[in-house]
């Protein structure tokens, strides 16, 4: 235990005597109610703190050698006066700066930090990110949310690394994140840390290894309307053009308003079946949610990065189970067609959700459920009234799949019910018949 001393320099306490140290190489004293190891090497005081700040071992049993300490745990490596680590998962450790009066060692026990604490989270937090480091993570979330950062800072952190570092942009990471950022408002102290914690890990995660993404520019032409960007956006993405793709969305990010941006996105994510098994109009949604958080100024990057998702997706009406034993892609197509014709039908006309409707979006025939869909609009079904029936439905199917099933039965189930749930909160952006035929 150090001693107040008026021997030492202003404000430091007296620690230990020199020669003890000397004698022992080391020695822990608490100044300021900090436990700090001293060591006494190649001629000079050290004071570190005594916990290693990678996860607590007493860094006062690490080994000393050429001006670097070691901690004995993992062996994390720390430079012996400024404390810097080699070792980027353990962070640095924090220094206390000694002078030795008359035999006697002195500490400061309050020094300076050159950073404030909450420049260091977020820089800790960057750090775990680019390096996937889960325990920074966890620490960094849990500091800056006890700085009162909340999740503010983490989210836009990682949604500003996850848009940047994969080059097939938007991924389950970032999905992943939108959804805790929903959930972190709905629940208590402990859980938020945890939600935010989840978030910034899973972009990490699904950036570890990736190359970068590279932006285009938006087309400088400022006076594209809707219609003309909307017809570009599909016909490139129709060919699998993503640069050409990026080009036009940033150029409507540049002038629209969310309503048209949601319009051109889910139009381009239906103009195949189901693309990418239910994830790219999931990740489309979870793009525009997740902004609702961050600030619709960062529109432009966020959606860029959901182009690939487009582009380079899946189409179901490729696959032989969309075709055989039904041709259900062909019934898709051919209802898509009859939308404009059906939706002006159901113009002025309120419909009232029939009983048994979502028994038969359940049924086992897909003509009849088709047609139950047609009915529906041509009686005047909202985009959103058709997408929270259709939203029950999938949601019913989970309640009453049975667990001996096997799992890739279940894949289509809960991919059923992402790809039905984004659907109905895309529908709540925009009253744009592109929604009846997600539906
Ligand atoms: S506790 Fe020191 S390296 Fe892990």
């Amino acid at each position: 235990m150090a001693t107040e001393s008026t021997d030492g320099p202003e404000g430091y306490e007296a620690a230990t005597d020199l020669e003890s140290l000397q004698e022992e190489g080391r020695a822990v004293t608490t100044v300021g109610g900090h436990s700090v190891a001293l060591f006494h090497h190649e001629g000079e005081v050290y004071g570190v703190d005594n916990r290693c700040p990678h996860m607590g071992f007493p860094l006062s049993k690490g080994t000393v050698e050429d001006g670097l300490l070691t901690c004995h745990w993992h062996h994390a490596r720390f430079e012996l006066s400024c404390g810097d680590t080699f070792d980027i998962w353990a962070d640095d450790v924090r220094t206390f700066p000694t002078a030795v009066r008359d035999g006697t060692v002195y500490v400061d026990p309050d020094p300076e930090t050159d950073v404030a604490p909450e420049v260091h989270w977020r820089n800790r937090l960057v750090d775990g990110m680019a390096e996937n480091l889960s325990l920074v993570l966890a620490k960094s979330a849990i500091h800056l949310d006890g700085l009162g950062e909340g999740f503010a800072t983490p989210l836009e952190t990682a949604v500003d690394f996850g848009t940047k570092y994969r080059a097939d942009g938007w991924g389950r990471g970032l999905t992943t994140l939108g959804a805790m950022a929903n959930l972190y408002d709905q629940v208590d102290h402990d859980e938020k840390r945890r939600a935010m914690f989840v978030g910034v890990r899973e972009v990490a995660d699904n950036c570890a290894g990736e190359p970068p993404r590279f932006d285009q520019y938006a087309l400088d032409n400022e006076d594209l309307g809707k219609d003309r960007l909307k017809s570009w956006f599909r016909e490139t993405c129709e060919v699998r053009d993503s640069d050409g793709a990026e080009r036009c969305l940033r150029a409507a990010t540049a002038t629209l308003p969310p309503e048209d941006l949601v319009e051109i996105l889910v139009a381009a994510a239906t103009d195949h079946l189901y693309m990418n098994g239910s994830h790219t109009i999931d990740f489309v949604n979870k793009a525009f949610e997740t902004l609702d958080h961050v600030g619709w100024e960062r529109a432009p990057d966020v959606l860029a990065s959901t182009v690939d998702t487009i582009t380079d997706g899946s189409r179901a009406e490729e696959t032989s189970a969309w075709r055989q034993p039904v041709d259900v892609a062909e019934l898709c197509f051919d209802a898509d067609d009859d939308i404009p014709e059906l939706s002006a039908a159901g113009d002025g006309k309120a419909w009232d959700r029939p009983d048994g409707f979502v028994d038969r979006l359940l049924g086992d025939d897909p003509h009849d459920i088709d047609e139950a869909l047609r009915d529906a609009i041509r009686e005047g079904a909202t985009t959103e009234q058709l997408a929270h029936a259709v939203a029950v439905a999938a949601l019913r199917r989970v309640a009453q799949f049975a667990t001996s099933n096997e799992f890739g039965d279940w894949n289509t189930v809960h991919h059923t019910v992402s790809f039905a749930n984004a659907v109905e909160r895309l529908a709540g952006r925009t009253d744009a018949d592109d929604l009846y035929r997600a539906c």
